[in-house]
């Protein structure tokens, strides 16, 4: 966060940054930090200019640290101040101060750092720097950034290199993913941020309440443009539109930049961001802020969109509820409905999806669609693989993102690639869209992210627009994926005669689909007494086949990442074939089962069940007297089409997770050792 002109409290710029941690908190969650330029009575060990205050655990204990600092004035006023921080998910090194970011170059921290990312060559460069006296004192491979421009520095001789300059010499070291921000004693005032594989935005405040002319920014290079976020297209910030270019803005006036990972961290502040893309290189030196490329060739003008951005505040804030995990629930039926809005006309039965149209005649033409992600997004394939199959009378593959990768998947020009990703950050599932890219397959991006790695990087797509997804435990983004991929199928099959029936059945299903997840809603109550009998359980198995089997591994994922029990999605046909060994009085089991194809396959797992004394809770559709009977308790859901059943029946499985979670004492948005956006191998 810098505030250029514009004079801030030591305490103001505090909150500004710990605001913004907490806001990204989602990301990770063992270790945070901060560093600011201290002040005449700021009194560190080593009388550095820089101050860095850690702290292991969340934000939280950051943040009460820094009000123990008595040595730092709150008070004074900075007319202008650059600060940074970080909060952090272990991926080198264990949680601890020392491990977190910043980083520092030495103990005078002449350069601090915060990234993002994996530098994959750090071991080669420590052996090098290490040779060259420079002594680590953390176990993380960020720690090489801040020793290696140090050491540019330190041998610079007689050049005046810039503050950007340094940072361009050192990425030019770098393998692996980056977002990067550098602070240095150095150059005080001044910001450098850059990004390779991981993303980074920049947020931009002027007290001119921001006409674009009015935002400090060399424009020499042609840059920057202004543009507006689209929520319905999978827009492409960096390709030019038909938006007005910015004119030069000469010298710096009052004004605040944010540099930040996602804009959930910023939001409040402005809406006016700028997407960096891999190898952008920014910088902020007397409050202008100024783009260059990596290597750049002459000639080579690329264009920045200023994007307005439409998310709102209160978009991302908790309200009443105890956790953004059960607000998230709660809102499946504005999600979902948000995912259908402008995209299907329920009188002429048409779907229309905006980022898909131009596309729609190649990928009819296609050999097969591979579906990918990990995790929720994999499920989410998983869920809707029939319908697609059936609906575009082409292949479904539906495959993990790693796995994918692990097995050199044989890919082909007239294959079409989609890639599931509520962050579209995840780095397996980009890796893998970047294999299928090498192999001139199409690629189709489902995201819940404007502006993020896989909705630019893919050649067109549909954004879910579900709204940030804050708790870890990702639900209303799986619901609204399972629909736009639905609609997907809608579209493809628009021509074909005759699936015009089924196709009017799904439509149907879709207009009322927002009020039947009201109606699975209130059901909350019967969840948690479930759960009240449940939570002290060790295990919990989750059984059901067809279009429901999605709902099993979606409703055991929940539940282990949030509640630490032992959970298992069993496909029912599996049943005889080994799972049926753990079956006895003892053993939580949840059966889906509803009225569709596979309803009299059910029974049988059922009966299976029953005979060797499980006591299953069935998920079954409303007044089915036969499951009633044979049930140990029912959940009783509203009856829809087939394949949009598993959209209902997930909910209560999301729901059950959260309350057993809550019960058993843990802390629903952070479950323990994952983040939410997992953007590491
Ligand atoms: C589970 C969960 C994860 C994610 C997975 C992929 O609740 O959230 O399994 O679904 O890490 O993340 P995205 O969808 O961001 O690619």
């Amino acid at each position: 966060y810098l505030n250029y002109c514009v004079p801030r409290t030591r305490k103001e710029i505090f909150e500004t940054l710990v605001k913004g941690l907490r806001r990204l908190e989602y990301r990770g969650y063992d270790s945070a930090g901060i560093a600011v330029d201290g002040d005449k009575k700021t009194t560190t060990e080593d009388n550095s200019k820089i101050v860095l205050i850690k702290k292991k655990g969340k934000v939280k204990a950051l943040d009460e640290e820094l009000y123990k600092k008595d040595c730092m004035d709150l008070e004074v006023e900075l007319d202008t101040h650059f600060g940074i921080a970080h909060t952090r998910w272990a991926t080198h090194g264990e949680p601890s101060a020392l491990n977190s970011h910043p980083q520092r170059s030495d103990k005078n921290n002449a350069f601090v750092v915060i990234h993002n990312g994996i530098i994959t060559n750090y071991k080669e460069l420590k052996k090098y720097l290490n040779s060259k006296g420079y002594e680590f004192e953390s176990e993380t491979d960020t720690e090489v950034i801040p020793k290696l421009i140090k050491y540019v520095y330190d041998n610079r001789e007689r050049e005046d290199l810039s503050f950007s300059t340094l940072v361009e010499r050192v990425i030019q070291q770098l393998e692996g993913a980056f977002a990067l921000v550098f602070k240095s004693h150095y150059f005080p005032g001044e910001a450098v941020a850059t990004r390779r594989g991981s993303p980074l935005l920049i947020g931009v405040r002027s007290k001119y309440e921001l006409s674009a002319e009015h935002i400090p920014i060399q424009y020499n290079s042609g840059l920057f443009k202004e543009g507006v976020q689209d929520k319905n297209s999978h827009n492409r910030p960096d390709k030019p539109d038909n938006s007005t270019a910015v004119n030069s803005a000469g010298d710096g006036k009052a004004v605040e930049y944010y540099f930040a990972s996602d804009a959930s961290a910023i939001i409040e502040h402005t809406n006016k961001v700028i997407y960096l893309e891999d190898d952008d290189i920014a910088a902020v030196v007397g409050g202008k802020l100024s783009l260059h490329r990596l290597n750049s060739l002459a000639g080579e003008n690329p264009v920045r969109a200023i994007q307005t951005l439409q998310m709102e505040l209160q978009e991302i804030m908790k309200g009443n509820f105890e956790a953004f995990m059960q607000k998230e629930i709660f809102e499946q039926p504005e999600s979902v409905f948000n995912t259908m809005r402008g995209r299907i006309c329920f009188h002429t039965n048409k779907v229309i999806l905006g980022g898909l149209k131009d596309h729609l005649k190649e990928i009819k033409r296609c050999r097969r669609l591979i579906v990918i992600g990990c995790g929720t997004s994999f499920h989410a394939a998983v869920a809707t693989r029939q319908i697609l199959e059936e609906l575009t009378e082409l292949p479904v593959m539906v495959e993990l993102a790693s796995d994918f990768l692990d097995r050199n998947t044989p890919v082909f020009r007239d294959d079409v690639c989609f890639y599931i990703s509520q962050s579209g950050e995840t780095a397996d599932t980009l890796m893998a869209l970047r294999y299928c890219k090498d192999r001139g397959a199409l690629t189709v991006g489902v995201t819940n992210t404007v502006g993020s790695s896989i909705s630019r990087d893919t050649d067109c797509g549909v954004h879910i627009n579900a709204g940030p997804e804050i708790g870890v435990a990702s639900t209303k983004a799986y619901t609204s994926q399972f629909v736009a991929l639905i609609m997907f199928g809608l579209m493809m099959s628009e021509d074909r005669i005759s699936l015009q029936p089924r196709r009017l059945e799904i439509i149907n299903g879709l207009r009322i689909l927002p009020d039947m997840i009201k109606k699975v809603l209130t059901l909350d109550n019967k969840i948690k007494s479930i759960a009240d009998e449940l939570y002290q359980q060790k295990s919990l198995l989750v059984m059901g086949r067809g279009f429901n089997y999605a709902t099993c591994l979606e409703g055991a994922l929940k539940i282990k990442e949030i509640t630490y029990m032992h959970s298992e999605g069993i496909l029912a046909g599996e049943l005889k074939h080994g799972p049926l060994a753990l079956i006895d009085k003892h053993m939580p089991v949840i059966m889906i089962i509803m009225k569709d194809a596979c309803y009299t396959k059910c029974q049988n797992a059922l009966q299976q069940v029953t005979a060797r004394s499980g006591r299953p809770i069935i998920l079954c559709c409303q007044d089915d007297q036969e499951m009633s009977k044979n049930a140990y308790k029912t959940i009783e859901l509203p009856h829809t089409v087939d394949c949009l059943q598993g959209i209902l029946s997930v909910i209560p499985l999301q729901l059950l997770s959260f309350h057993l979670a809550v019960l058993r004492g843990y802390d629903v948005d952070c479950p323990r050792n994952l983040a939410k956006s997992v953007t590491v191998e």
